[in-house]
């Protein structure tokens, strides 16, 4: 018996049933001509493959994708490995795409998981709006949600509680003696960014304390260094003496450039960083940082996904971790 949609599908795209049929279980042999007359047609009609054919379509492409933010961040590279050991022990191989923090590398990324049929996407989203991932939830294919939250509850999620960590990572500056703190980081259209800037300044200004926001495009090394540039370059009085840098990427070039303009930290300015990644440690002076469990993020995520395509009773769909301050002697304390 032909599942009864599948007929529709097929009369708007002008191929076959078995076309049809193949395109969702075995792309392989199917033109990209006629894939892209079906998936038109599929998105036309709302048409959702039934169980058994999405069950008979999850073993073929045996692959998942995963979309991150960027890979050259340790934090991002971290979270691929622990997604990568679980789905391969089910028997999944992963598909990795490196946003760069751009919505249109992310959206070809998207396009490509798509074509391939792939099995379940990964995500950490570069923007706001989750509507590209609609696609996906049309056909059936599920999505999970890395270091992000749904707030509308439609997608299955794991994230860090962001505003917690900027509370705990401006509280440890502040039992430092830090008088004027600065948040830099970025951009904002990253909501992991929003909430640390949420709990910092909500904190600080609860404090009394002299607040200031730098907002950034990116988070890396090198901007870290031209921002430590900028701020070694400041009146004293506009100085701030406790630094909270959106990632260890960034946090770590800051570090570098005030130590290069003789500045002491963290005797003149403390810094604390976000992720806790290797080479916070190994800084010339230890970066203290906020840990995320990016290891344990990466693999629950893929768990997420997997159950999504093999159900397993009482499995939770939304994950929050806790961050964990991790002192080190860039910060008085
Ligand atoms: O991508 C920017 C940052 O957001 C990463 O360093 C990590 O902290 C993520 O949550």
């Amino acid at each position: 018996m032909v599942d009864v949609g599948i007929r529709e599908v097929a009369a708007l795209a002008g191929v076959s049933v078995s076309t049809v049929s193949n395109a969702l279980n075995r792309p392989e042999l199917v033109s990209r001509k006629a894939a892209a007359r079906v998936t038109e047609a599929i998105e036309t009609l709302g048409y959702v493959p039934n169980v058994a054919a999405r069950q008979l379509r999850a073993g073929r492409s045996n692959a998942i994708g995963m979309a991150v933010l960027n890979i050259t961040n340790p934090f991002f590279s971290d979270v691929v490995l622990g997604a990568e050991e679980v789905a391969e022990l089910a028997g999944y191989s992963v598909i990795v795409g490196n946003s760069y923090d751009s919505a249109e590398r992310e959206a070809r990324y998207l396009d490509l998981f798509e074509r391939q049929r792939l099995d379940g996407i990964l995500i950490a989203p570069v923007g706001e709006s989750l509507e590209m991932l609609d696609r996906f939830r049309r056909r059936d294919v599920p999505v999970v949600l890395v270091d992000r939250v749904d707030h509308d509850g439609v997608f299955p999620s794991i994230s860090l509680d962001d505003v917690l960590g900027g509370v705990l990572a401006t509280t440890h500056l502040l039992e430092g003696g830090a008088r004027h703190i600065a948040f830099i980081g970025g951009p904002m259209r990253v909501s992991q960014m929003k909430e640390r800037l949420e709990g910092a300044r909500r904190t600080v200004e609860a404090a009394g304390a002299r607040f200031t926001f730098i907002e950034t495009e990116t988070l890396n090394p090198q901007l870290g260094r031209e921002l430590g540039d900028r701020i070694a370059a400041l009146p004293l009085e506009d100085r701030p003496d406790g630094i909270f840098a959106g990632n260890d990427h960034l946090a770590l070039g800051i570090l570098q450039r005030l130590i290069g303009h003789g500045i002491s930290v963290p005797g003149e300015v403390s810094i604390i960083g976000y992720d806790d990644i290797d080479f916070a440690g190994a800084a010339v002076v230890p970066l203290t940082s906020v840990r995320q469990p990016s290891h344990d993020i990466g693999g629950h995520a893929a768990k997420l996904l997997l159950q999504q395509l093999a159900p397993v009773e009482g499995f939770s769909l939304r994950t929050r971790f806790e961050p964990v301050l991790v002192p080190r002697q860039s910060t008085r304390h």
